[in-house]
């Protein structure tokens, strides 16, 4: 009688047949044991972070009609007959903020330990475009709630488009006349950002598995330390999401706790023509120049800022990643970073001005 095949041959076990077929033990390999604190898991908390956007914005747009008519219609339904609507809603709302701060402090991890260094640099640069893609985000989900604050965001999208003349065209109501301005916004949130964020990060996590985590910038010390206990000094990828996971469940119990005592604004029905409002946190220090220096100051300090996010790999280039050695180039970006701050509490307890029109 003939052998069987070896990879049809019976093996044993449950879990080493389901390993086999899904190669789970693969990603055991060993990852530098610094991955295991908090700050080299930022990354990993965001995605947790739109796992839960993903999924509960999924649910709200069973409900959600994006024609300008229907529209503030279907959110008083979501909010009072969808099942689990006004939940999931403020679950989405609470998700965004903490994977925004998550990002943010994501990126300002990965700028104070050097880890945008060499061979590091493109993925830095497709983290800003990462960056750019959840701000979008944000951005357009503001608009969708369709109340005062999101009519207002929406005429400063029309205005900056203006202000940038062609290149804003896609941008305006002009570009596709007979589909509402707010639809396309719809389209954007459901689909064109998503896919791109998705794309982005598909490229980002291959190239962290292709260059491996960064060294600790404060590995020499570390690194002895542990050794001189009899600790081991290395962690494997398995553990890592473990920690990650950890992490995780925990931020999706203060989601759960505040979505249910905190739940998300929503504001009147809009009125074309005032303008009263503040945008969301995240705007706030765009909006303070904006009460200086009118439209102009989104735009051009919007693109300044991306600017030099993305010029980062370019002025850092020796090859220390200890922040005791970068000194110059900290204190630029920490000042950068503290003027962003200041802005945004500025604008948070100003008047607001008058922008538009
Ligand atoms: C939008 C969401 C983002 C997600 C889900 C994400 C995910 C991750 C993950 C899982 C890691 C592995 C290490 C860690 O968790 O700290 C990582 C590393 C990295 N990220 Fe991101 N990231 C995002 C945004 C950004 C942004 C905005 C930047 C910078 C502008 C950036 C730049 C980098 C770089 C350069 C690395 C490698 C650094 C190292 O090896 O220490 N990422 N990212």
């Amino acid at each position: 009688m003939a052998a069987p095949h070896p990879q049809t041959a019976p093996s044993g076990g449950f879990w080493r047949a389901v390993d086999e077929r899904l190669g789970i033990s693969a990603l055991r390999y060993e990852v530098p044991e610094h991955a295991q604190g908090l700050a080299y898991s930022l990354g990993g908390v965001s995605l947790v972070g739109f796992a839960v956007l993903v999924l509960s914005g999924i649910w709200l747009a069973q409900f959600y009609d994006p024609m300008p008519q229907h529209v503030r219609a279907s959110m008083d339904s979501i909010l009072r007959e969808a099942p689990g609507g006004f939940f999931l809603r403020n679950l989405h709302y609470w998700a965004a903020n903490v994977v925004m701060v998550t990002v943010l402090l994501h990126l300002l991890r990965v700028l104070f330990t050097g880890g945008f260094k060499r061979p590091r640099e493109g993925n830095w640069l497709v983290g800003v475009g990462l960056l750019a893609a959840t701000v979008g985000l944000v951005f357009t989900g503001t608009v969708l709630k369709w109340d005062q604050e999101a009519l207002e965001a929406l005429q400063h999208n029309v205005e900056a488009a203006e202000l940038l003349g062609g290149i804003g065209t896609f941008f305006s109501p002009q570009f596709a006349e007979r589909i509402p301005l707010l639809t396309r916004i719809f389209t954007a949130h459901v689909s064109v950002l998503p896919a791109l964020l998705a794309v982005l990060l598909a490229v980002h996590l291959l190239l962290i598995k292709l260059h491996g985590l960064a060294p600790s910038a404060f590995a020499s010390r570390s690194a002895a330390t542990r050794k001189t206990a009899g600790e081991p000094t290395r962690a494997n990828f398995l553990q890592h999401l473990g920690v990650v996971g950890a992490y995780g469940l925990v931020g999706l119990g203060g989601l759960v706790f505040l979505s249910a005592a905190l739940p998300a604004q929503l504001g009147p029905v809009p009125v074309e023509g005032v303008e009263v409002t503040k945008p969301w946190w995240p705007f706030l220090p765009l909006f303070a120049l904006e009460n200086w220096i009118g439209l102009r100051g989104l735009v051009w300090a919007g693109a300044a800022l991306f600017l030099a996010l993305a010029l980062v790999p370019l002025l850092d280039r020796s090859p220390y990643l200890h922040p005791s050695r970068r000194v110059a180039f900290l204190v630029i970006y920490g000042l950068l970073a503290l003027a962003l701050v200041g802005l945004g509490l500025y604008a948070k307890f100003a008047p607001g001005g008058v922008h538009l029109g």
